[in-house]
């Protein structure tokens, strides 16, 4: 046999029981996001990578080292996305969507690109579900956001625990960034190699490090918090309050900074207590729309990481409901007629083109992880019955072909 060929590292498939598995994932999602209002936009894969660039921030992880880049034909500099707001942005601006009415909330879905180290739940290709919100600056945005973020959890029954923080807005985070700077400088001989560069670029992102020594090094720097604005500090205070009132459970995480550029204001990640890393993860940008040729427009959101949800989940609840039809001696035409009026039922029905006996088909129907076995030989088609088999319970029973039972 010739040498099979493997996907590339880090992209992975997603097989049919993982598939149903992603499925109810994402129908739990989109169902809270549409119960909030939240209109879906399909965006594309591929963007100008100039687009991350100056909204992810030429100084962080993702566009420094992972984003998969490419020229075109005539030499135009490509990405495949690595996450979904800078495009949904993009796409807020080139359609003038604040000329349609004064706020939009928008969910995407689909997948993201970014060459980190392929480890559990770290993928090259992996798939976000994003909701944005454009054009409120109103902390019951934030508050609305990070009480959808316990639904989902809630109601997929994960284990996670949100962790939020405010970072500032132009007015204060340069005086955050002087004390954070001042303080890096005390501690620089313990930083890596990156930080000592990302110091001099983009203080920030050194609390985020997640080398061991940096961590330790900065376990006693400066807190955003204690450097806001008045508006900020109201702004921050009054989502706390709303958040309490909702009965959301958070914690305070002052060192949460988040490894994008464009965040202000508040920031909140869902943190699960098994992968010991972010699920669900977002915040504020109030400044991007505008950094990126729109009118000044508040806005913030959230991501869903699909892949990392499914690594919470058991296998529970992903059983097919699929009916098997057993043809047996000369009865296949009969067999297609029932098959075909299950399906006008609604059923999922498949015929089995395995060939055997009725103990083989049987163990197929185990194997396929079928509910039903509906078994169709010469005796039913003589008597205009059919037999039906639920495999979960053992019990069978014959039902008559067009009677009440069988039109459910
Ligand atoms: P992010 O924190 O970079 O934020 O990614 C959001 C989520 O995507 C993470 O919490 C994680 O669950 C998942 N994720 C990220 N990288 C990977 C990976 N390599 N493999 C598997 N899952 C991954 C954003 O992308 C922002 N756009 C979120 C946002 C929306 N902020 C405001 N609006």
């Amino acid at each position: 046999m010739a040498e099979a060929f493997q996907s590339p590292r880090g992209f992975h498939d997603i097989l049919a029981d993982d598939s149903r598995r992603f499925r109810r994932v994402s129908a739990t999602i989109r169902r809270i996001l549409e119960s909030h209002g939240f209109e879906e936009i399909v965006l594309p894969v591929v963007e100008f990578a100039d687009l991350f660039q100056r909204s992810i921030g030429e100084n962080t992880d993702i566009v420094q080292k992972e984003m998969f880049i490419f020229k075109d034909r005539k030499g135009r500099i490509l990405a495949l996305r690595p996450e979904g707001t800078a495009g949904a942005v993009r796409a807020y601006i080139q359609h003038r969507l604040w000329t349609q009415r004064p706020y939009h909330r928008l969910f995407y879905e689909g997948p993201m690109f970014r060459y980190e180290r392929p480890q559990a739940g770290r993928y090259r290709q992996f798939h976000q579900i994003g909701a944005e919100v454009f054009g409120s600056e109103s902390p019951a945005a934030d508050a609305e956001l990070i009480l959808m973020t316990e639904k989902i959890l809630k109601e997929l029954s994960i284990s996670a625990e949100i962790q939020i923080n405010s970072i500032g807005c132009r007015k204060c985070r340069p005086l955050y960034r002087k004390a954070l700077l001042e303080f890096l400088e005390g501690v620089s001989s313990n930083l890596c190699r990156d930080c000592i560069e990302r110091k001099e670029k983009n203080p920030l992102r050194v609390l985020d490090c997640k080398v061991d020594s940096c961590q330790e090094a900065v376990a006693n720097a400066p807190a955003t918090v204690d450097f806001l604005c008045d508006e900020c500090k109201d702004h921050y205070k009054i989502l706390r309050e709303y958040l309490r009132e909702s009965k959301v459970k958070f914690v305070e995480n002052p060192r949460l900074v988040r490894g994008l550029d464009y965040y202000t204001r508040t920031v909140f990640e869902a943190i699960s207590k098994k992968q010991e890393t972010a699920v669900i993860a977002g915040g504020r940008y109030d400044y991007l729309v505008e950094e990126l040729g729109g009118p000044p427009t508040p806005a913030l959101g959230f991501a869903v990481g699909v892949e990392r949800l499914m690594a919470e989940l058991g296998k529970e609840g992903d059983q097919r409901h699929l009916y098997l039809v057993i043809p047996l001696g000369d009865a296949l035409a009969y067999a297609l007629r029932i098959a075909e009026s299950l399906r006008k039922r609604g059923e999922a029905v498949e015929i089995s083109l395995r060939r055997g006996g009725l103990k083989k088909q049987l163990e197929f129907a185990d194997r396929i992880g079928a509910s039903y076995a509906v078994m169709v030989g010469e005796d039913e088609l003589r008597g205009g019955y059919y037999t039906l088999k639920d495999l979960k319970t053992g019990e069978q029973k014959r039902i008559e072909f067009g009677s009440s039972e069988d039109e459910g």
